[in-house]
């Protein structure tokens, strides 16, 4: 088992990675526990798969579940107020531990839940997709969808554990398994080029399930993520605005294709690091030969890498507008995260959209 520390003050925590984890969860979660009992968030998808072995890795610790209907819809007002009237009729009380168990729509739903009810309880992730087990189950952002823009309301609050069993992605689809490999590769674009070139030779593995390597990217990303938290928790500093390389154009490309199906977070993000990089040689930041080979590592993980392949070449302006949205604006001003290299994102608040809409208008 791997032990990654979100060293946070009192807001402190660990984050336990390891294959069959969650056949053992009462051990892990016992310390947790109230009366005997823990209450669990899940989705329909998750509970039906993967409840049953969780409640028996649980052993005498019962679980008291709370289920929304699978995908983004439940990430809203309703399904808010639902999580936290069923909390409080389930008798939920500030000492108690709250479990998110699934994606990162299930983190982010029951984080904030546990974030407001009775001014705020504690909660564990036990993340379930890749996506959620290397980006959105640490660092302590919650949130739910409303109508001006997803995740615009929500808290800071970290969890008290991070339970992660790469076993457990054994039953998640293909294409949700590649588009949270996007937010490993992520990592290693940011400041870790080692990490980059071991993904150009592993990947293959991580992607497949072989357990060692996949853990091993899984650990390397957590910690990666960890690091960056702990030096700007609420994303003051800028140091935690890294994070959002490839978000600022893949949110783009996401609004333009309606926040659905035909283009998940991860492939978003996957074309958006493409983009950035392209743009950062465009803008003569970046060698043209790092930006081809972030290219050729999505292609080669089967991930979107042009904007042709999407159908959406030539709408260069379309996408830029949506940029006007992006909740990090500050002073209207839109911050972008571009790189030196492979390893070396840097922040830029001086883009004008202008430019960025001409060069998505040009890119294919
Ligand atoms: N808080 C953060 O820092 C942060 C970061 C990135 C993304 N997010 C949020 O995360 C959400 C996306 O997360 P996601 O990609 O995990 O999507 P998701 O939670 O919607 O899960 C995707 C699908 O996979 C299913 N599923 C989950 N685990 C499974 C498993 N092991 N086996 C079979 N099916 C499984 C789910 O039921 C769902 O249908 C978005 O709401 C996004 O805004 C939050």
């Amino acid at each position: 088992m791997d032990r990654v520390t979100v060293s946070l003050g009192e807001r402190s925590y660990r984050i336990l990675i390891g294959n069959g984890l969650v056949d053992r969860a009462g051990d892990h979660l016992a310390g947790f526990t109230r009366n005997g009992r823990l209450l669990v968030v899940s989705d329909e998808t998750v509970w039906s798969t993967l409840g049953a072995r969780l409640q028996t890795g649980l052993g005498d610790i019962e679980a008291v579940p709370v289920i929304v209907p699978a995908g983004e819809d439940s990430k809203s007002w309703a399904g808010l107020r639902f999580v936290v009237d069923s909390l409080l009729s389930a008798g939920v009380e500030r000492s108690d531990h709250v479990v998110a168990f699934g994606g990162g729509m299930v983190g982010d739903l029951a984080g904030f839940a546990a974030a407001i009810v009775n001014r705020g309880c504690r909660f564990i992730q036990v993340p379930t997709t890749l996506l959620a087990q290397v980006d959105s189950s640490v660092g302590g952002k919650t949130a739910i969808n409303v109508a001006a823009g997803k995740n615009l309301v929500g808290a800071f609050h970290q969890p008290s554990l991070v339970l992660i069993d790469p076993l457990l992605l054994g039953t998640l689809d293909d294409r949700q398994l590649r588009a949270g490999y996007a937010e490993i590769v992520k990592y290693g674009l940011i400041e870790d080029r080692p990490f980059f070139e071991w993904l150009e030779e592993q990947g293959g593995a991580v992607l497949a399930g072989e357990p060692a390597a996949r853990t091993k990217g899984i650990t390397i990303a957590v910690n990666g993520k960890a690091r960056i938290v702990e030096e700007d928790e609420r994303e003051t500093s800028g140091r935690r605005a890294l994070l959002n390389l490839g978000h600022t154009f893949g949110h783009a490309l996401e609004a333009e294709t309606g926040y659905s199906d035909r283009l998940l977070h991860g492939e978003a993000v996957a074309l958006g690091c493409v983009l950035a990089f392209d743009f950062s040689v465009e803008r003569d930041v970046c060698a043209a030969e790092d930006a081809a080979r972030v290219r050729r590592h999505f292609v080669a993980s089967g991930l979107p890498a042009t904007l042709s392949e999407l159908g959406l070449a030539g709408i260069g302006d379309r996408l830029a507008a949506h940029m006007v949205h992006d909740k990090k604006r500050e002073g209207g001003r839109t911050t972008f995260i571009l790189a030196r290299s492979i390893g070396q994102a840097v922040m830029d608040k001086a883009i004008e959209l202008a430019d960025v809409a001409r060069f998505l208008e040009r890119a294919r």
